[in-house]
């Protein structure tokens, strides 16, 4: 089953590309337009947004609120399940309650769609898994078509998770009128393409990561740093570097380094730094000079060609140029390879790591 590849994880990162393609069909044609229809749903009267997850879910739901906010002009809440659930949570009937969860059977997860039932929320789940017991709960579902996932460490069901928010979020400003027609299907458009950018991503890190993997043989900790829709990536790095390889490892917004993180930095805490693009590209940078000055190892995610980055980074790691609203999976790919070479680096079983299970059916 695992064909040419040495584990699922790094399997499940090259099926990316197929997870998006599959998400996306029947939802977005050539023009660019979504067909969320499937959903039943009513999005007119909605008027406040609340995500709801866990783990690699809740990061993709904080990409979704960037992107949700920016387009359709509604506030977006997004909640940690297992806090929400206890929460005694605000809505009424207009708040439109998104679960994610790829197994659809997170015991949290489900508990917060409760919790929103006493307000009189509608609740969209989005999951990977057909006849989960989410689908059953929920008001609404959109499936991700990721196929199954047997690395305990999300990869393909992340992106396609992000792709069904990316989708969301353009019927949401469509049904809002909050922009313009020409420009939804612009942007619906370079959705289409976000197989095309992350295979190319993946064709342009392959056999890269080695000089990065190097940097972390001697890691005590580390962190990842990211401003705007690269900081929800940021964290997701992270998390998926520590719960791999058992290093220390957390995700910042960049801008929050001086408020304490930064005491952290020395050789033995290196940096993944997503550059990005635009002006908080130049923020980030100064963020990352800074970390470099007091010692830090620095590898930054950055476009070929970037001179900054080659002058900050120990490290490049390099993505392809990509649209704005597709910037976020490609920047995931060299975070998931990293963490899956440094930790098979440290002979360790990428798609068991310790303590964990896939799906946390308990409290
Ligand atoms: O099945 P779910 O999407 O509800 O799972 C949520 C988390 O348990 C899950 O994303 C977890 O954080 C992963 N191990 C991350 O790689």
């Amino acid at each position: 089953e695992l064909g040419v590849y040495e584990d699922f994880m790094m399997k499940e990162i090259h099926e990316q590309p197929e997870a998006l393609r599959a998400t996306l069909a029947g939802r977005l044609d050539a023009e660019g337009r979504v067909d969320l229809s499937e959903t039943g749903l009513d999005l007119r009267h909605v008027n406040r947004v609340v995500v709801v997850a866990c783990g690699t879910a809740l990061h993709a739901g904080l990409l979704g609120k960037g992107l949700i906010e920016r387009l359709a002009r509604l506030p977006v809440e997004v909640a940690v399940a297992s806090e929400y659930r206890y929460a005694d949570p605000v809505g009424d009937e207009n708040t439109l309650v998104v679960a994610i969860s790829q197994s659809g059977e997170t015991t949290d997860t489900l508990a917060a769609v409760e919790a929103a039932r006493y307000f009189g929320g509608k609740v969209l789940a989005v999951t990977n898994t057909r006849g989960s017991l989410i689908t059953r709960e929920a008001d609404a579902v959109l499936l991700t078509e990721a196929g199954p996932e047997i690395c305990v460490a999300s990869t393909k069901a992340f992106a396609a998770q992000v792709a069904a928010l990316d989708l969301l979020a353009l019927e949401l400003a469509r049904v809002r009128g909050t922009v313009s027609d020409d420009e939804l299907l612009s942007l619906g458009r370079d959705l289409r393409r976000a197989p095309e950018k992350v295979a190319a991503a993946l064709a342009l890190l392959e056999g890269k990561t080695e000089a990065a993997v190097e940097l972390f043989e001697d890691a005590r900790c580390s962190l990842f740093l990211g401003r705007g829709p690269a900081f929800p990536v940021a964290l997701e790095g992270a998390l998926k570097l520590k719960e791999i390889s058992y290093i220390p490892s957390e995700g910042y917004a960049a801008g929050e380094m001086k408020h304490g993180p930064i005491a952290l930095v020395d050789e033995q805490c290196p940096v993944v730094a997503i550059l990005g693009e635009g002006v908080l590209r130049e923020k980030t940078l100064s963020n990352v000079e800074e970390t470099a000055a007091r010692g830090a190892n620095v590898v930054a995610i950055a476009r070929e060609d970037d001179a900054a980055a080659d002058r900050v980074g120990r490290v490049v790691l390099c993505v392809p140029d990509a649209p704005e609203i597709l910037r976020p999976l490609v920047w995931s790919v060299p975070l998931q390879l990293l963490a899956h070479d440094i930790a098979t680096d440290r002979g360790l079983d990428v798609d068991k790591p310790r303590n964990l299970a896939k799906s946390v059916t308990v409290e």
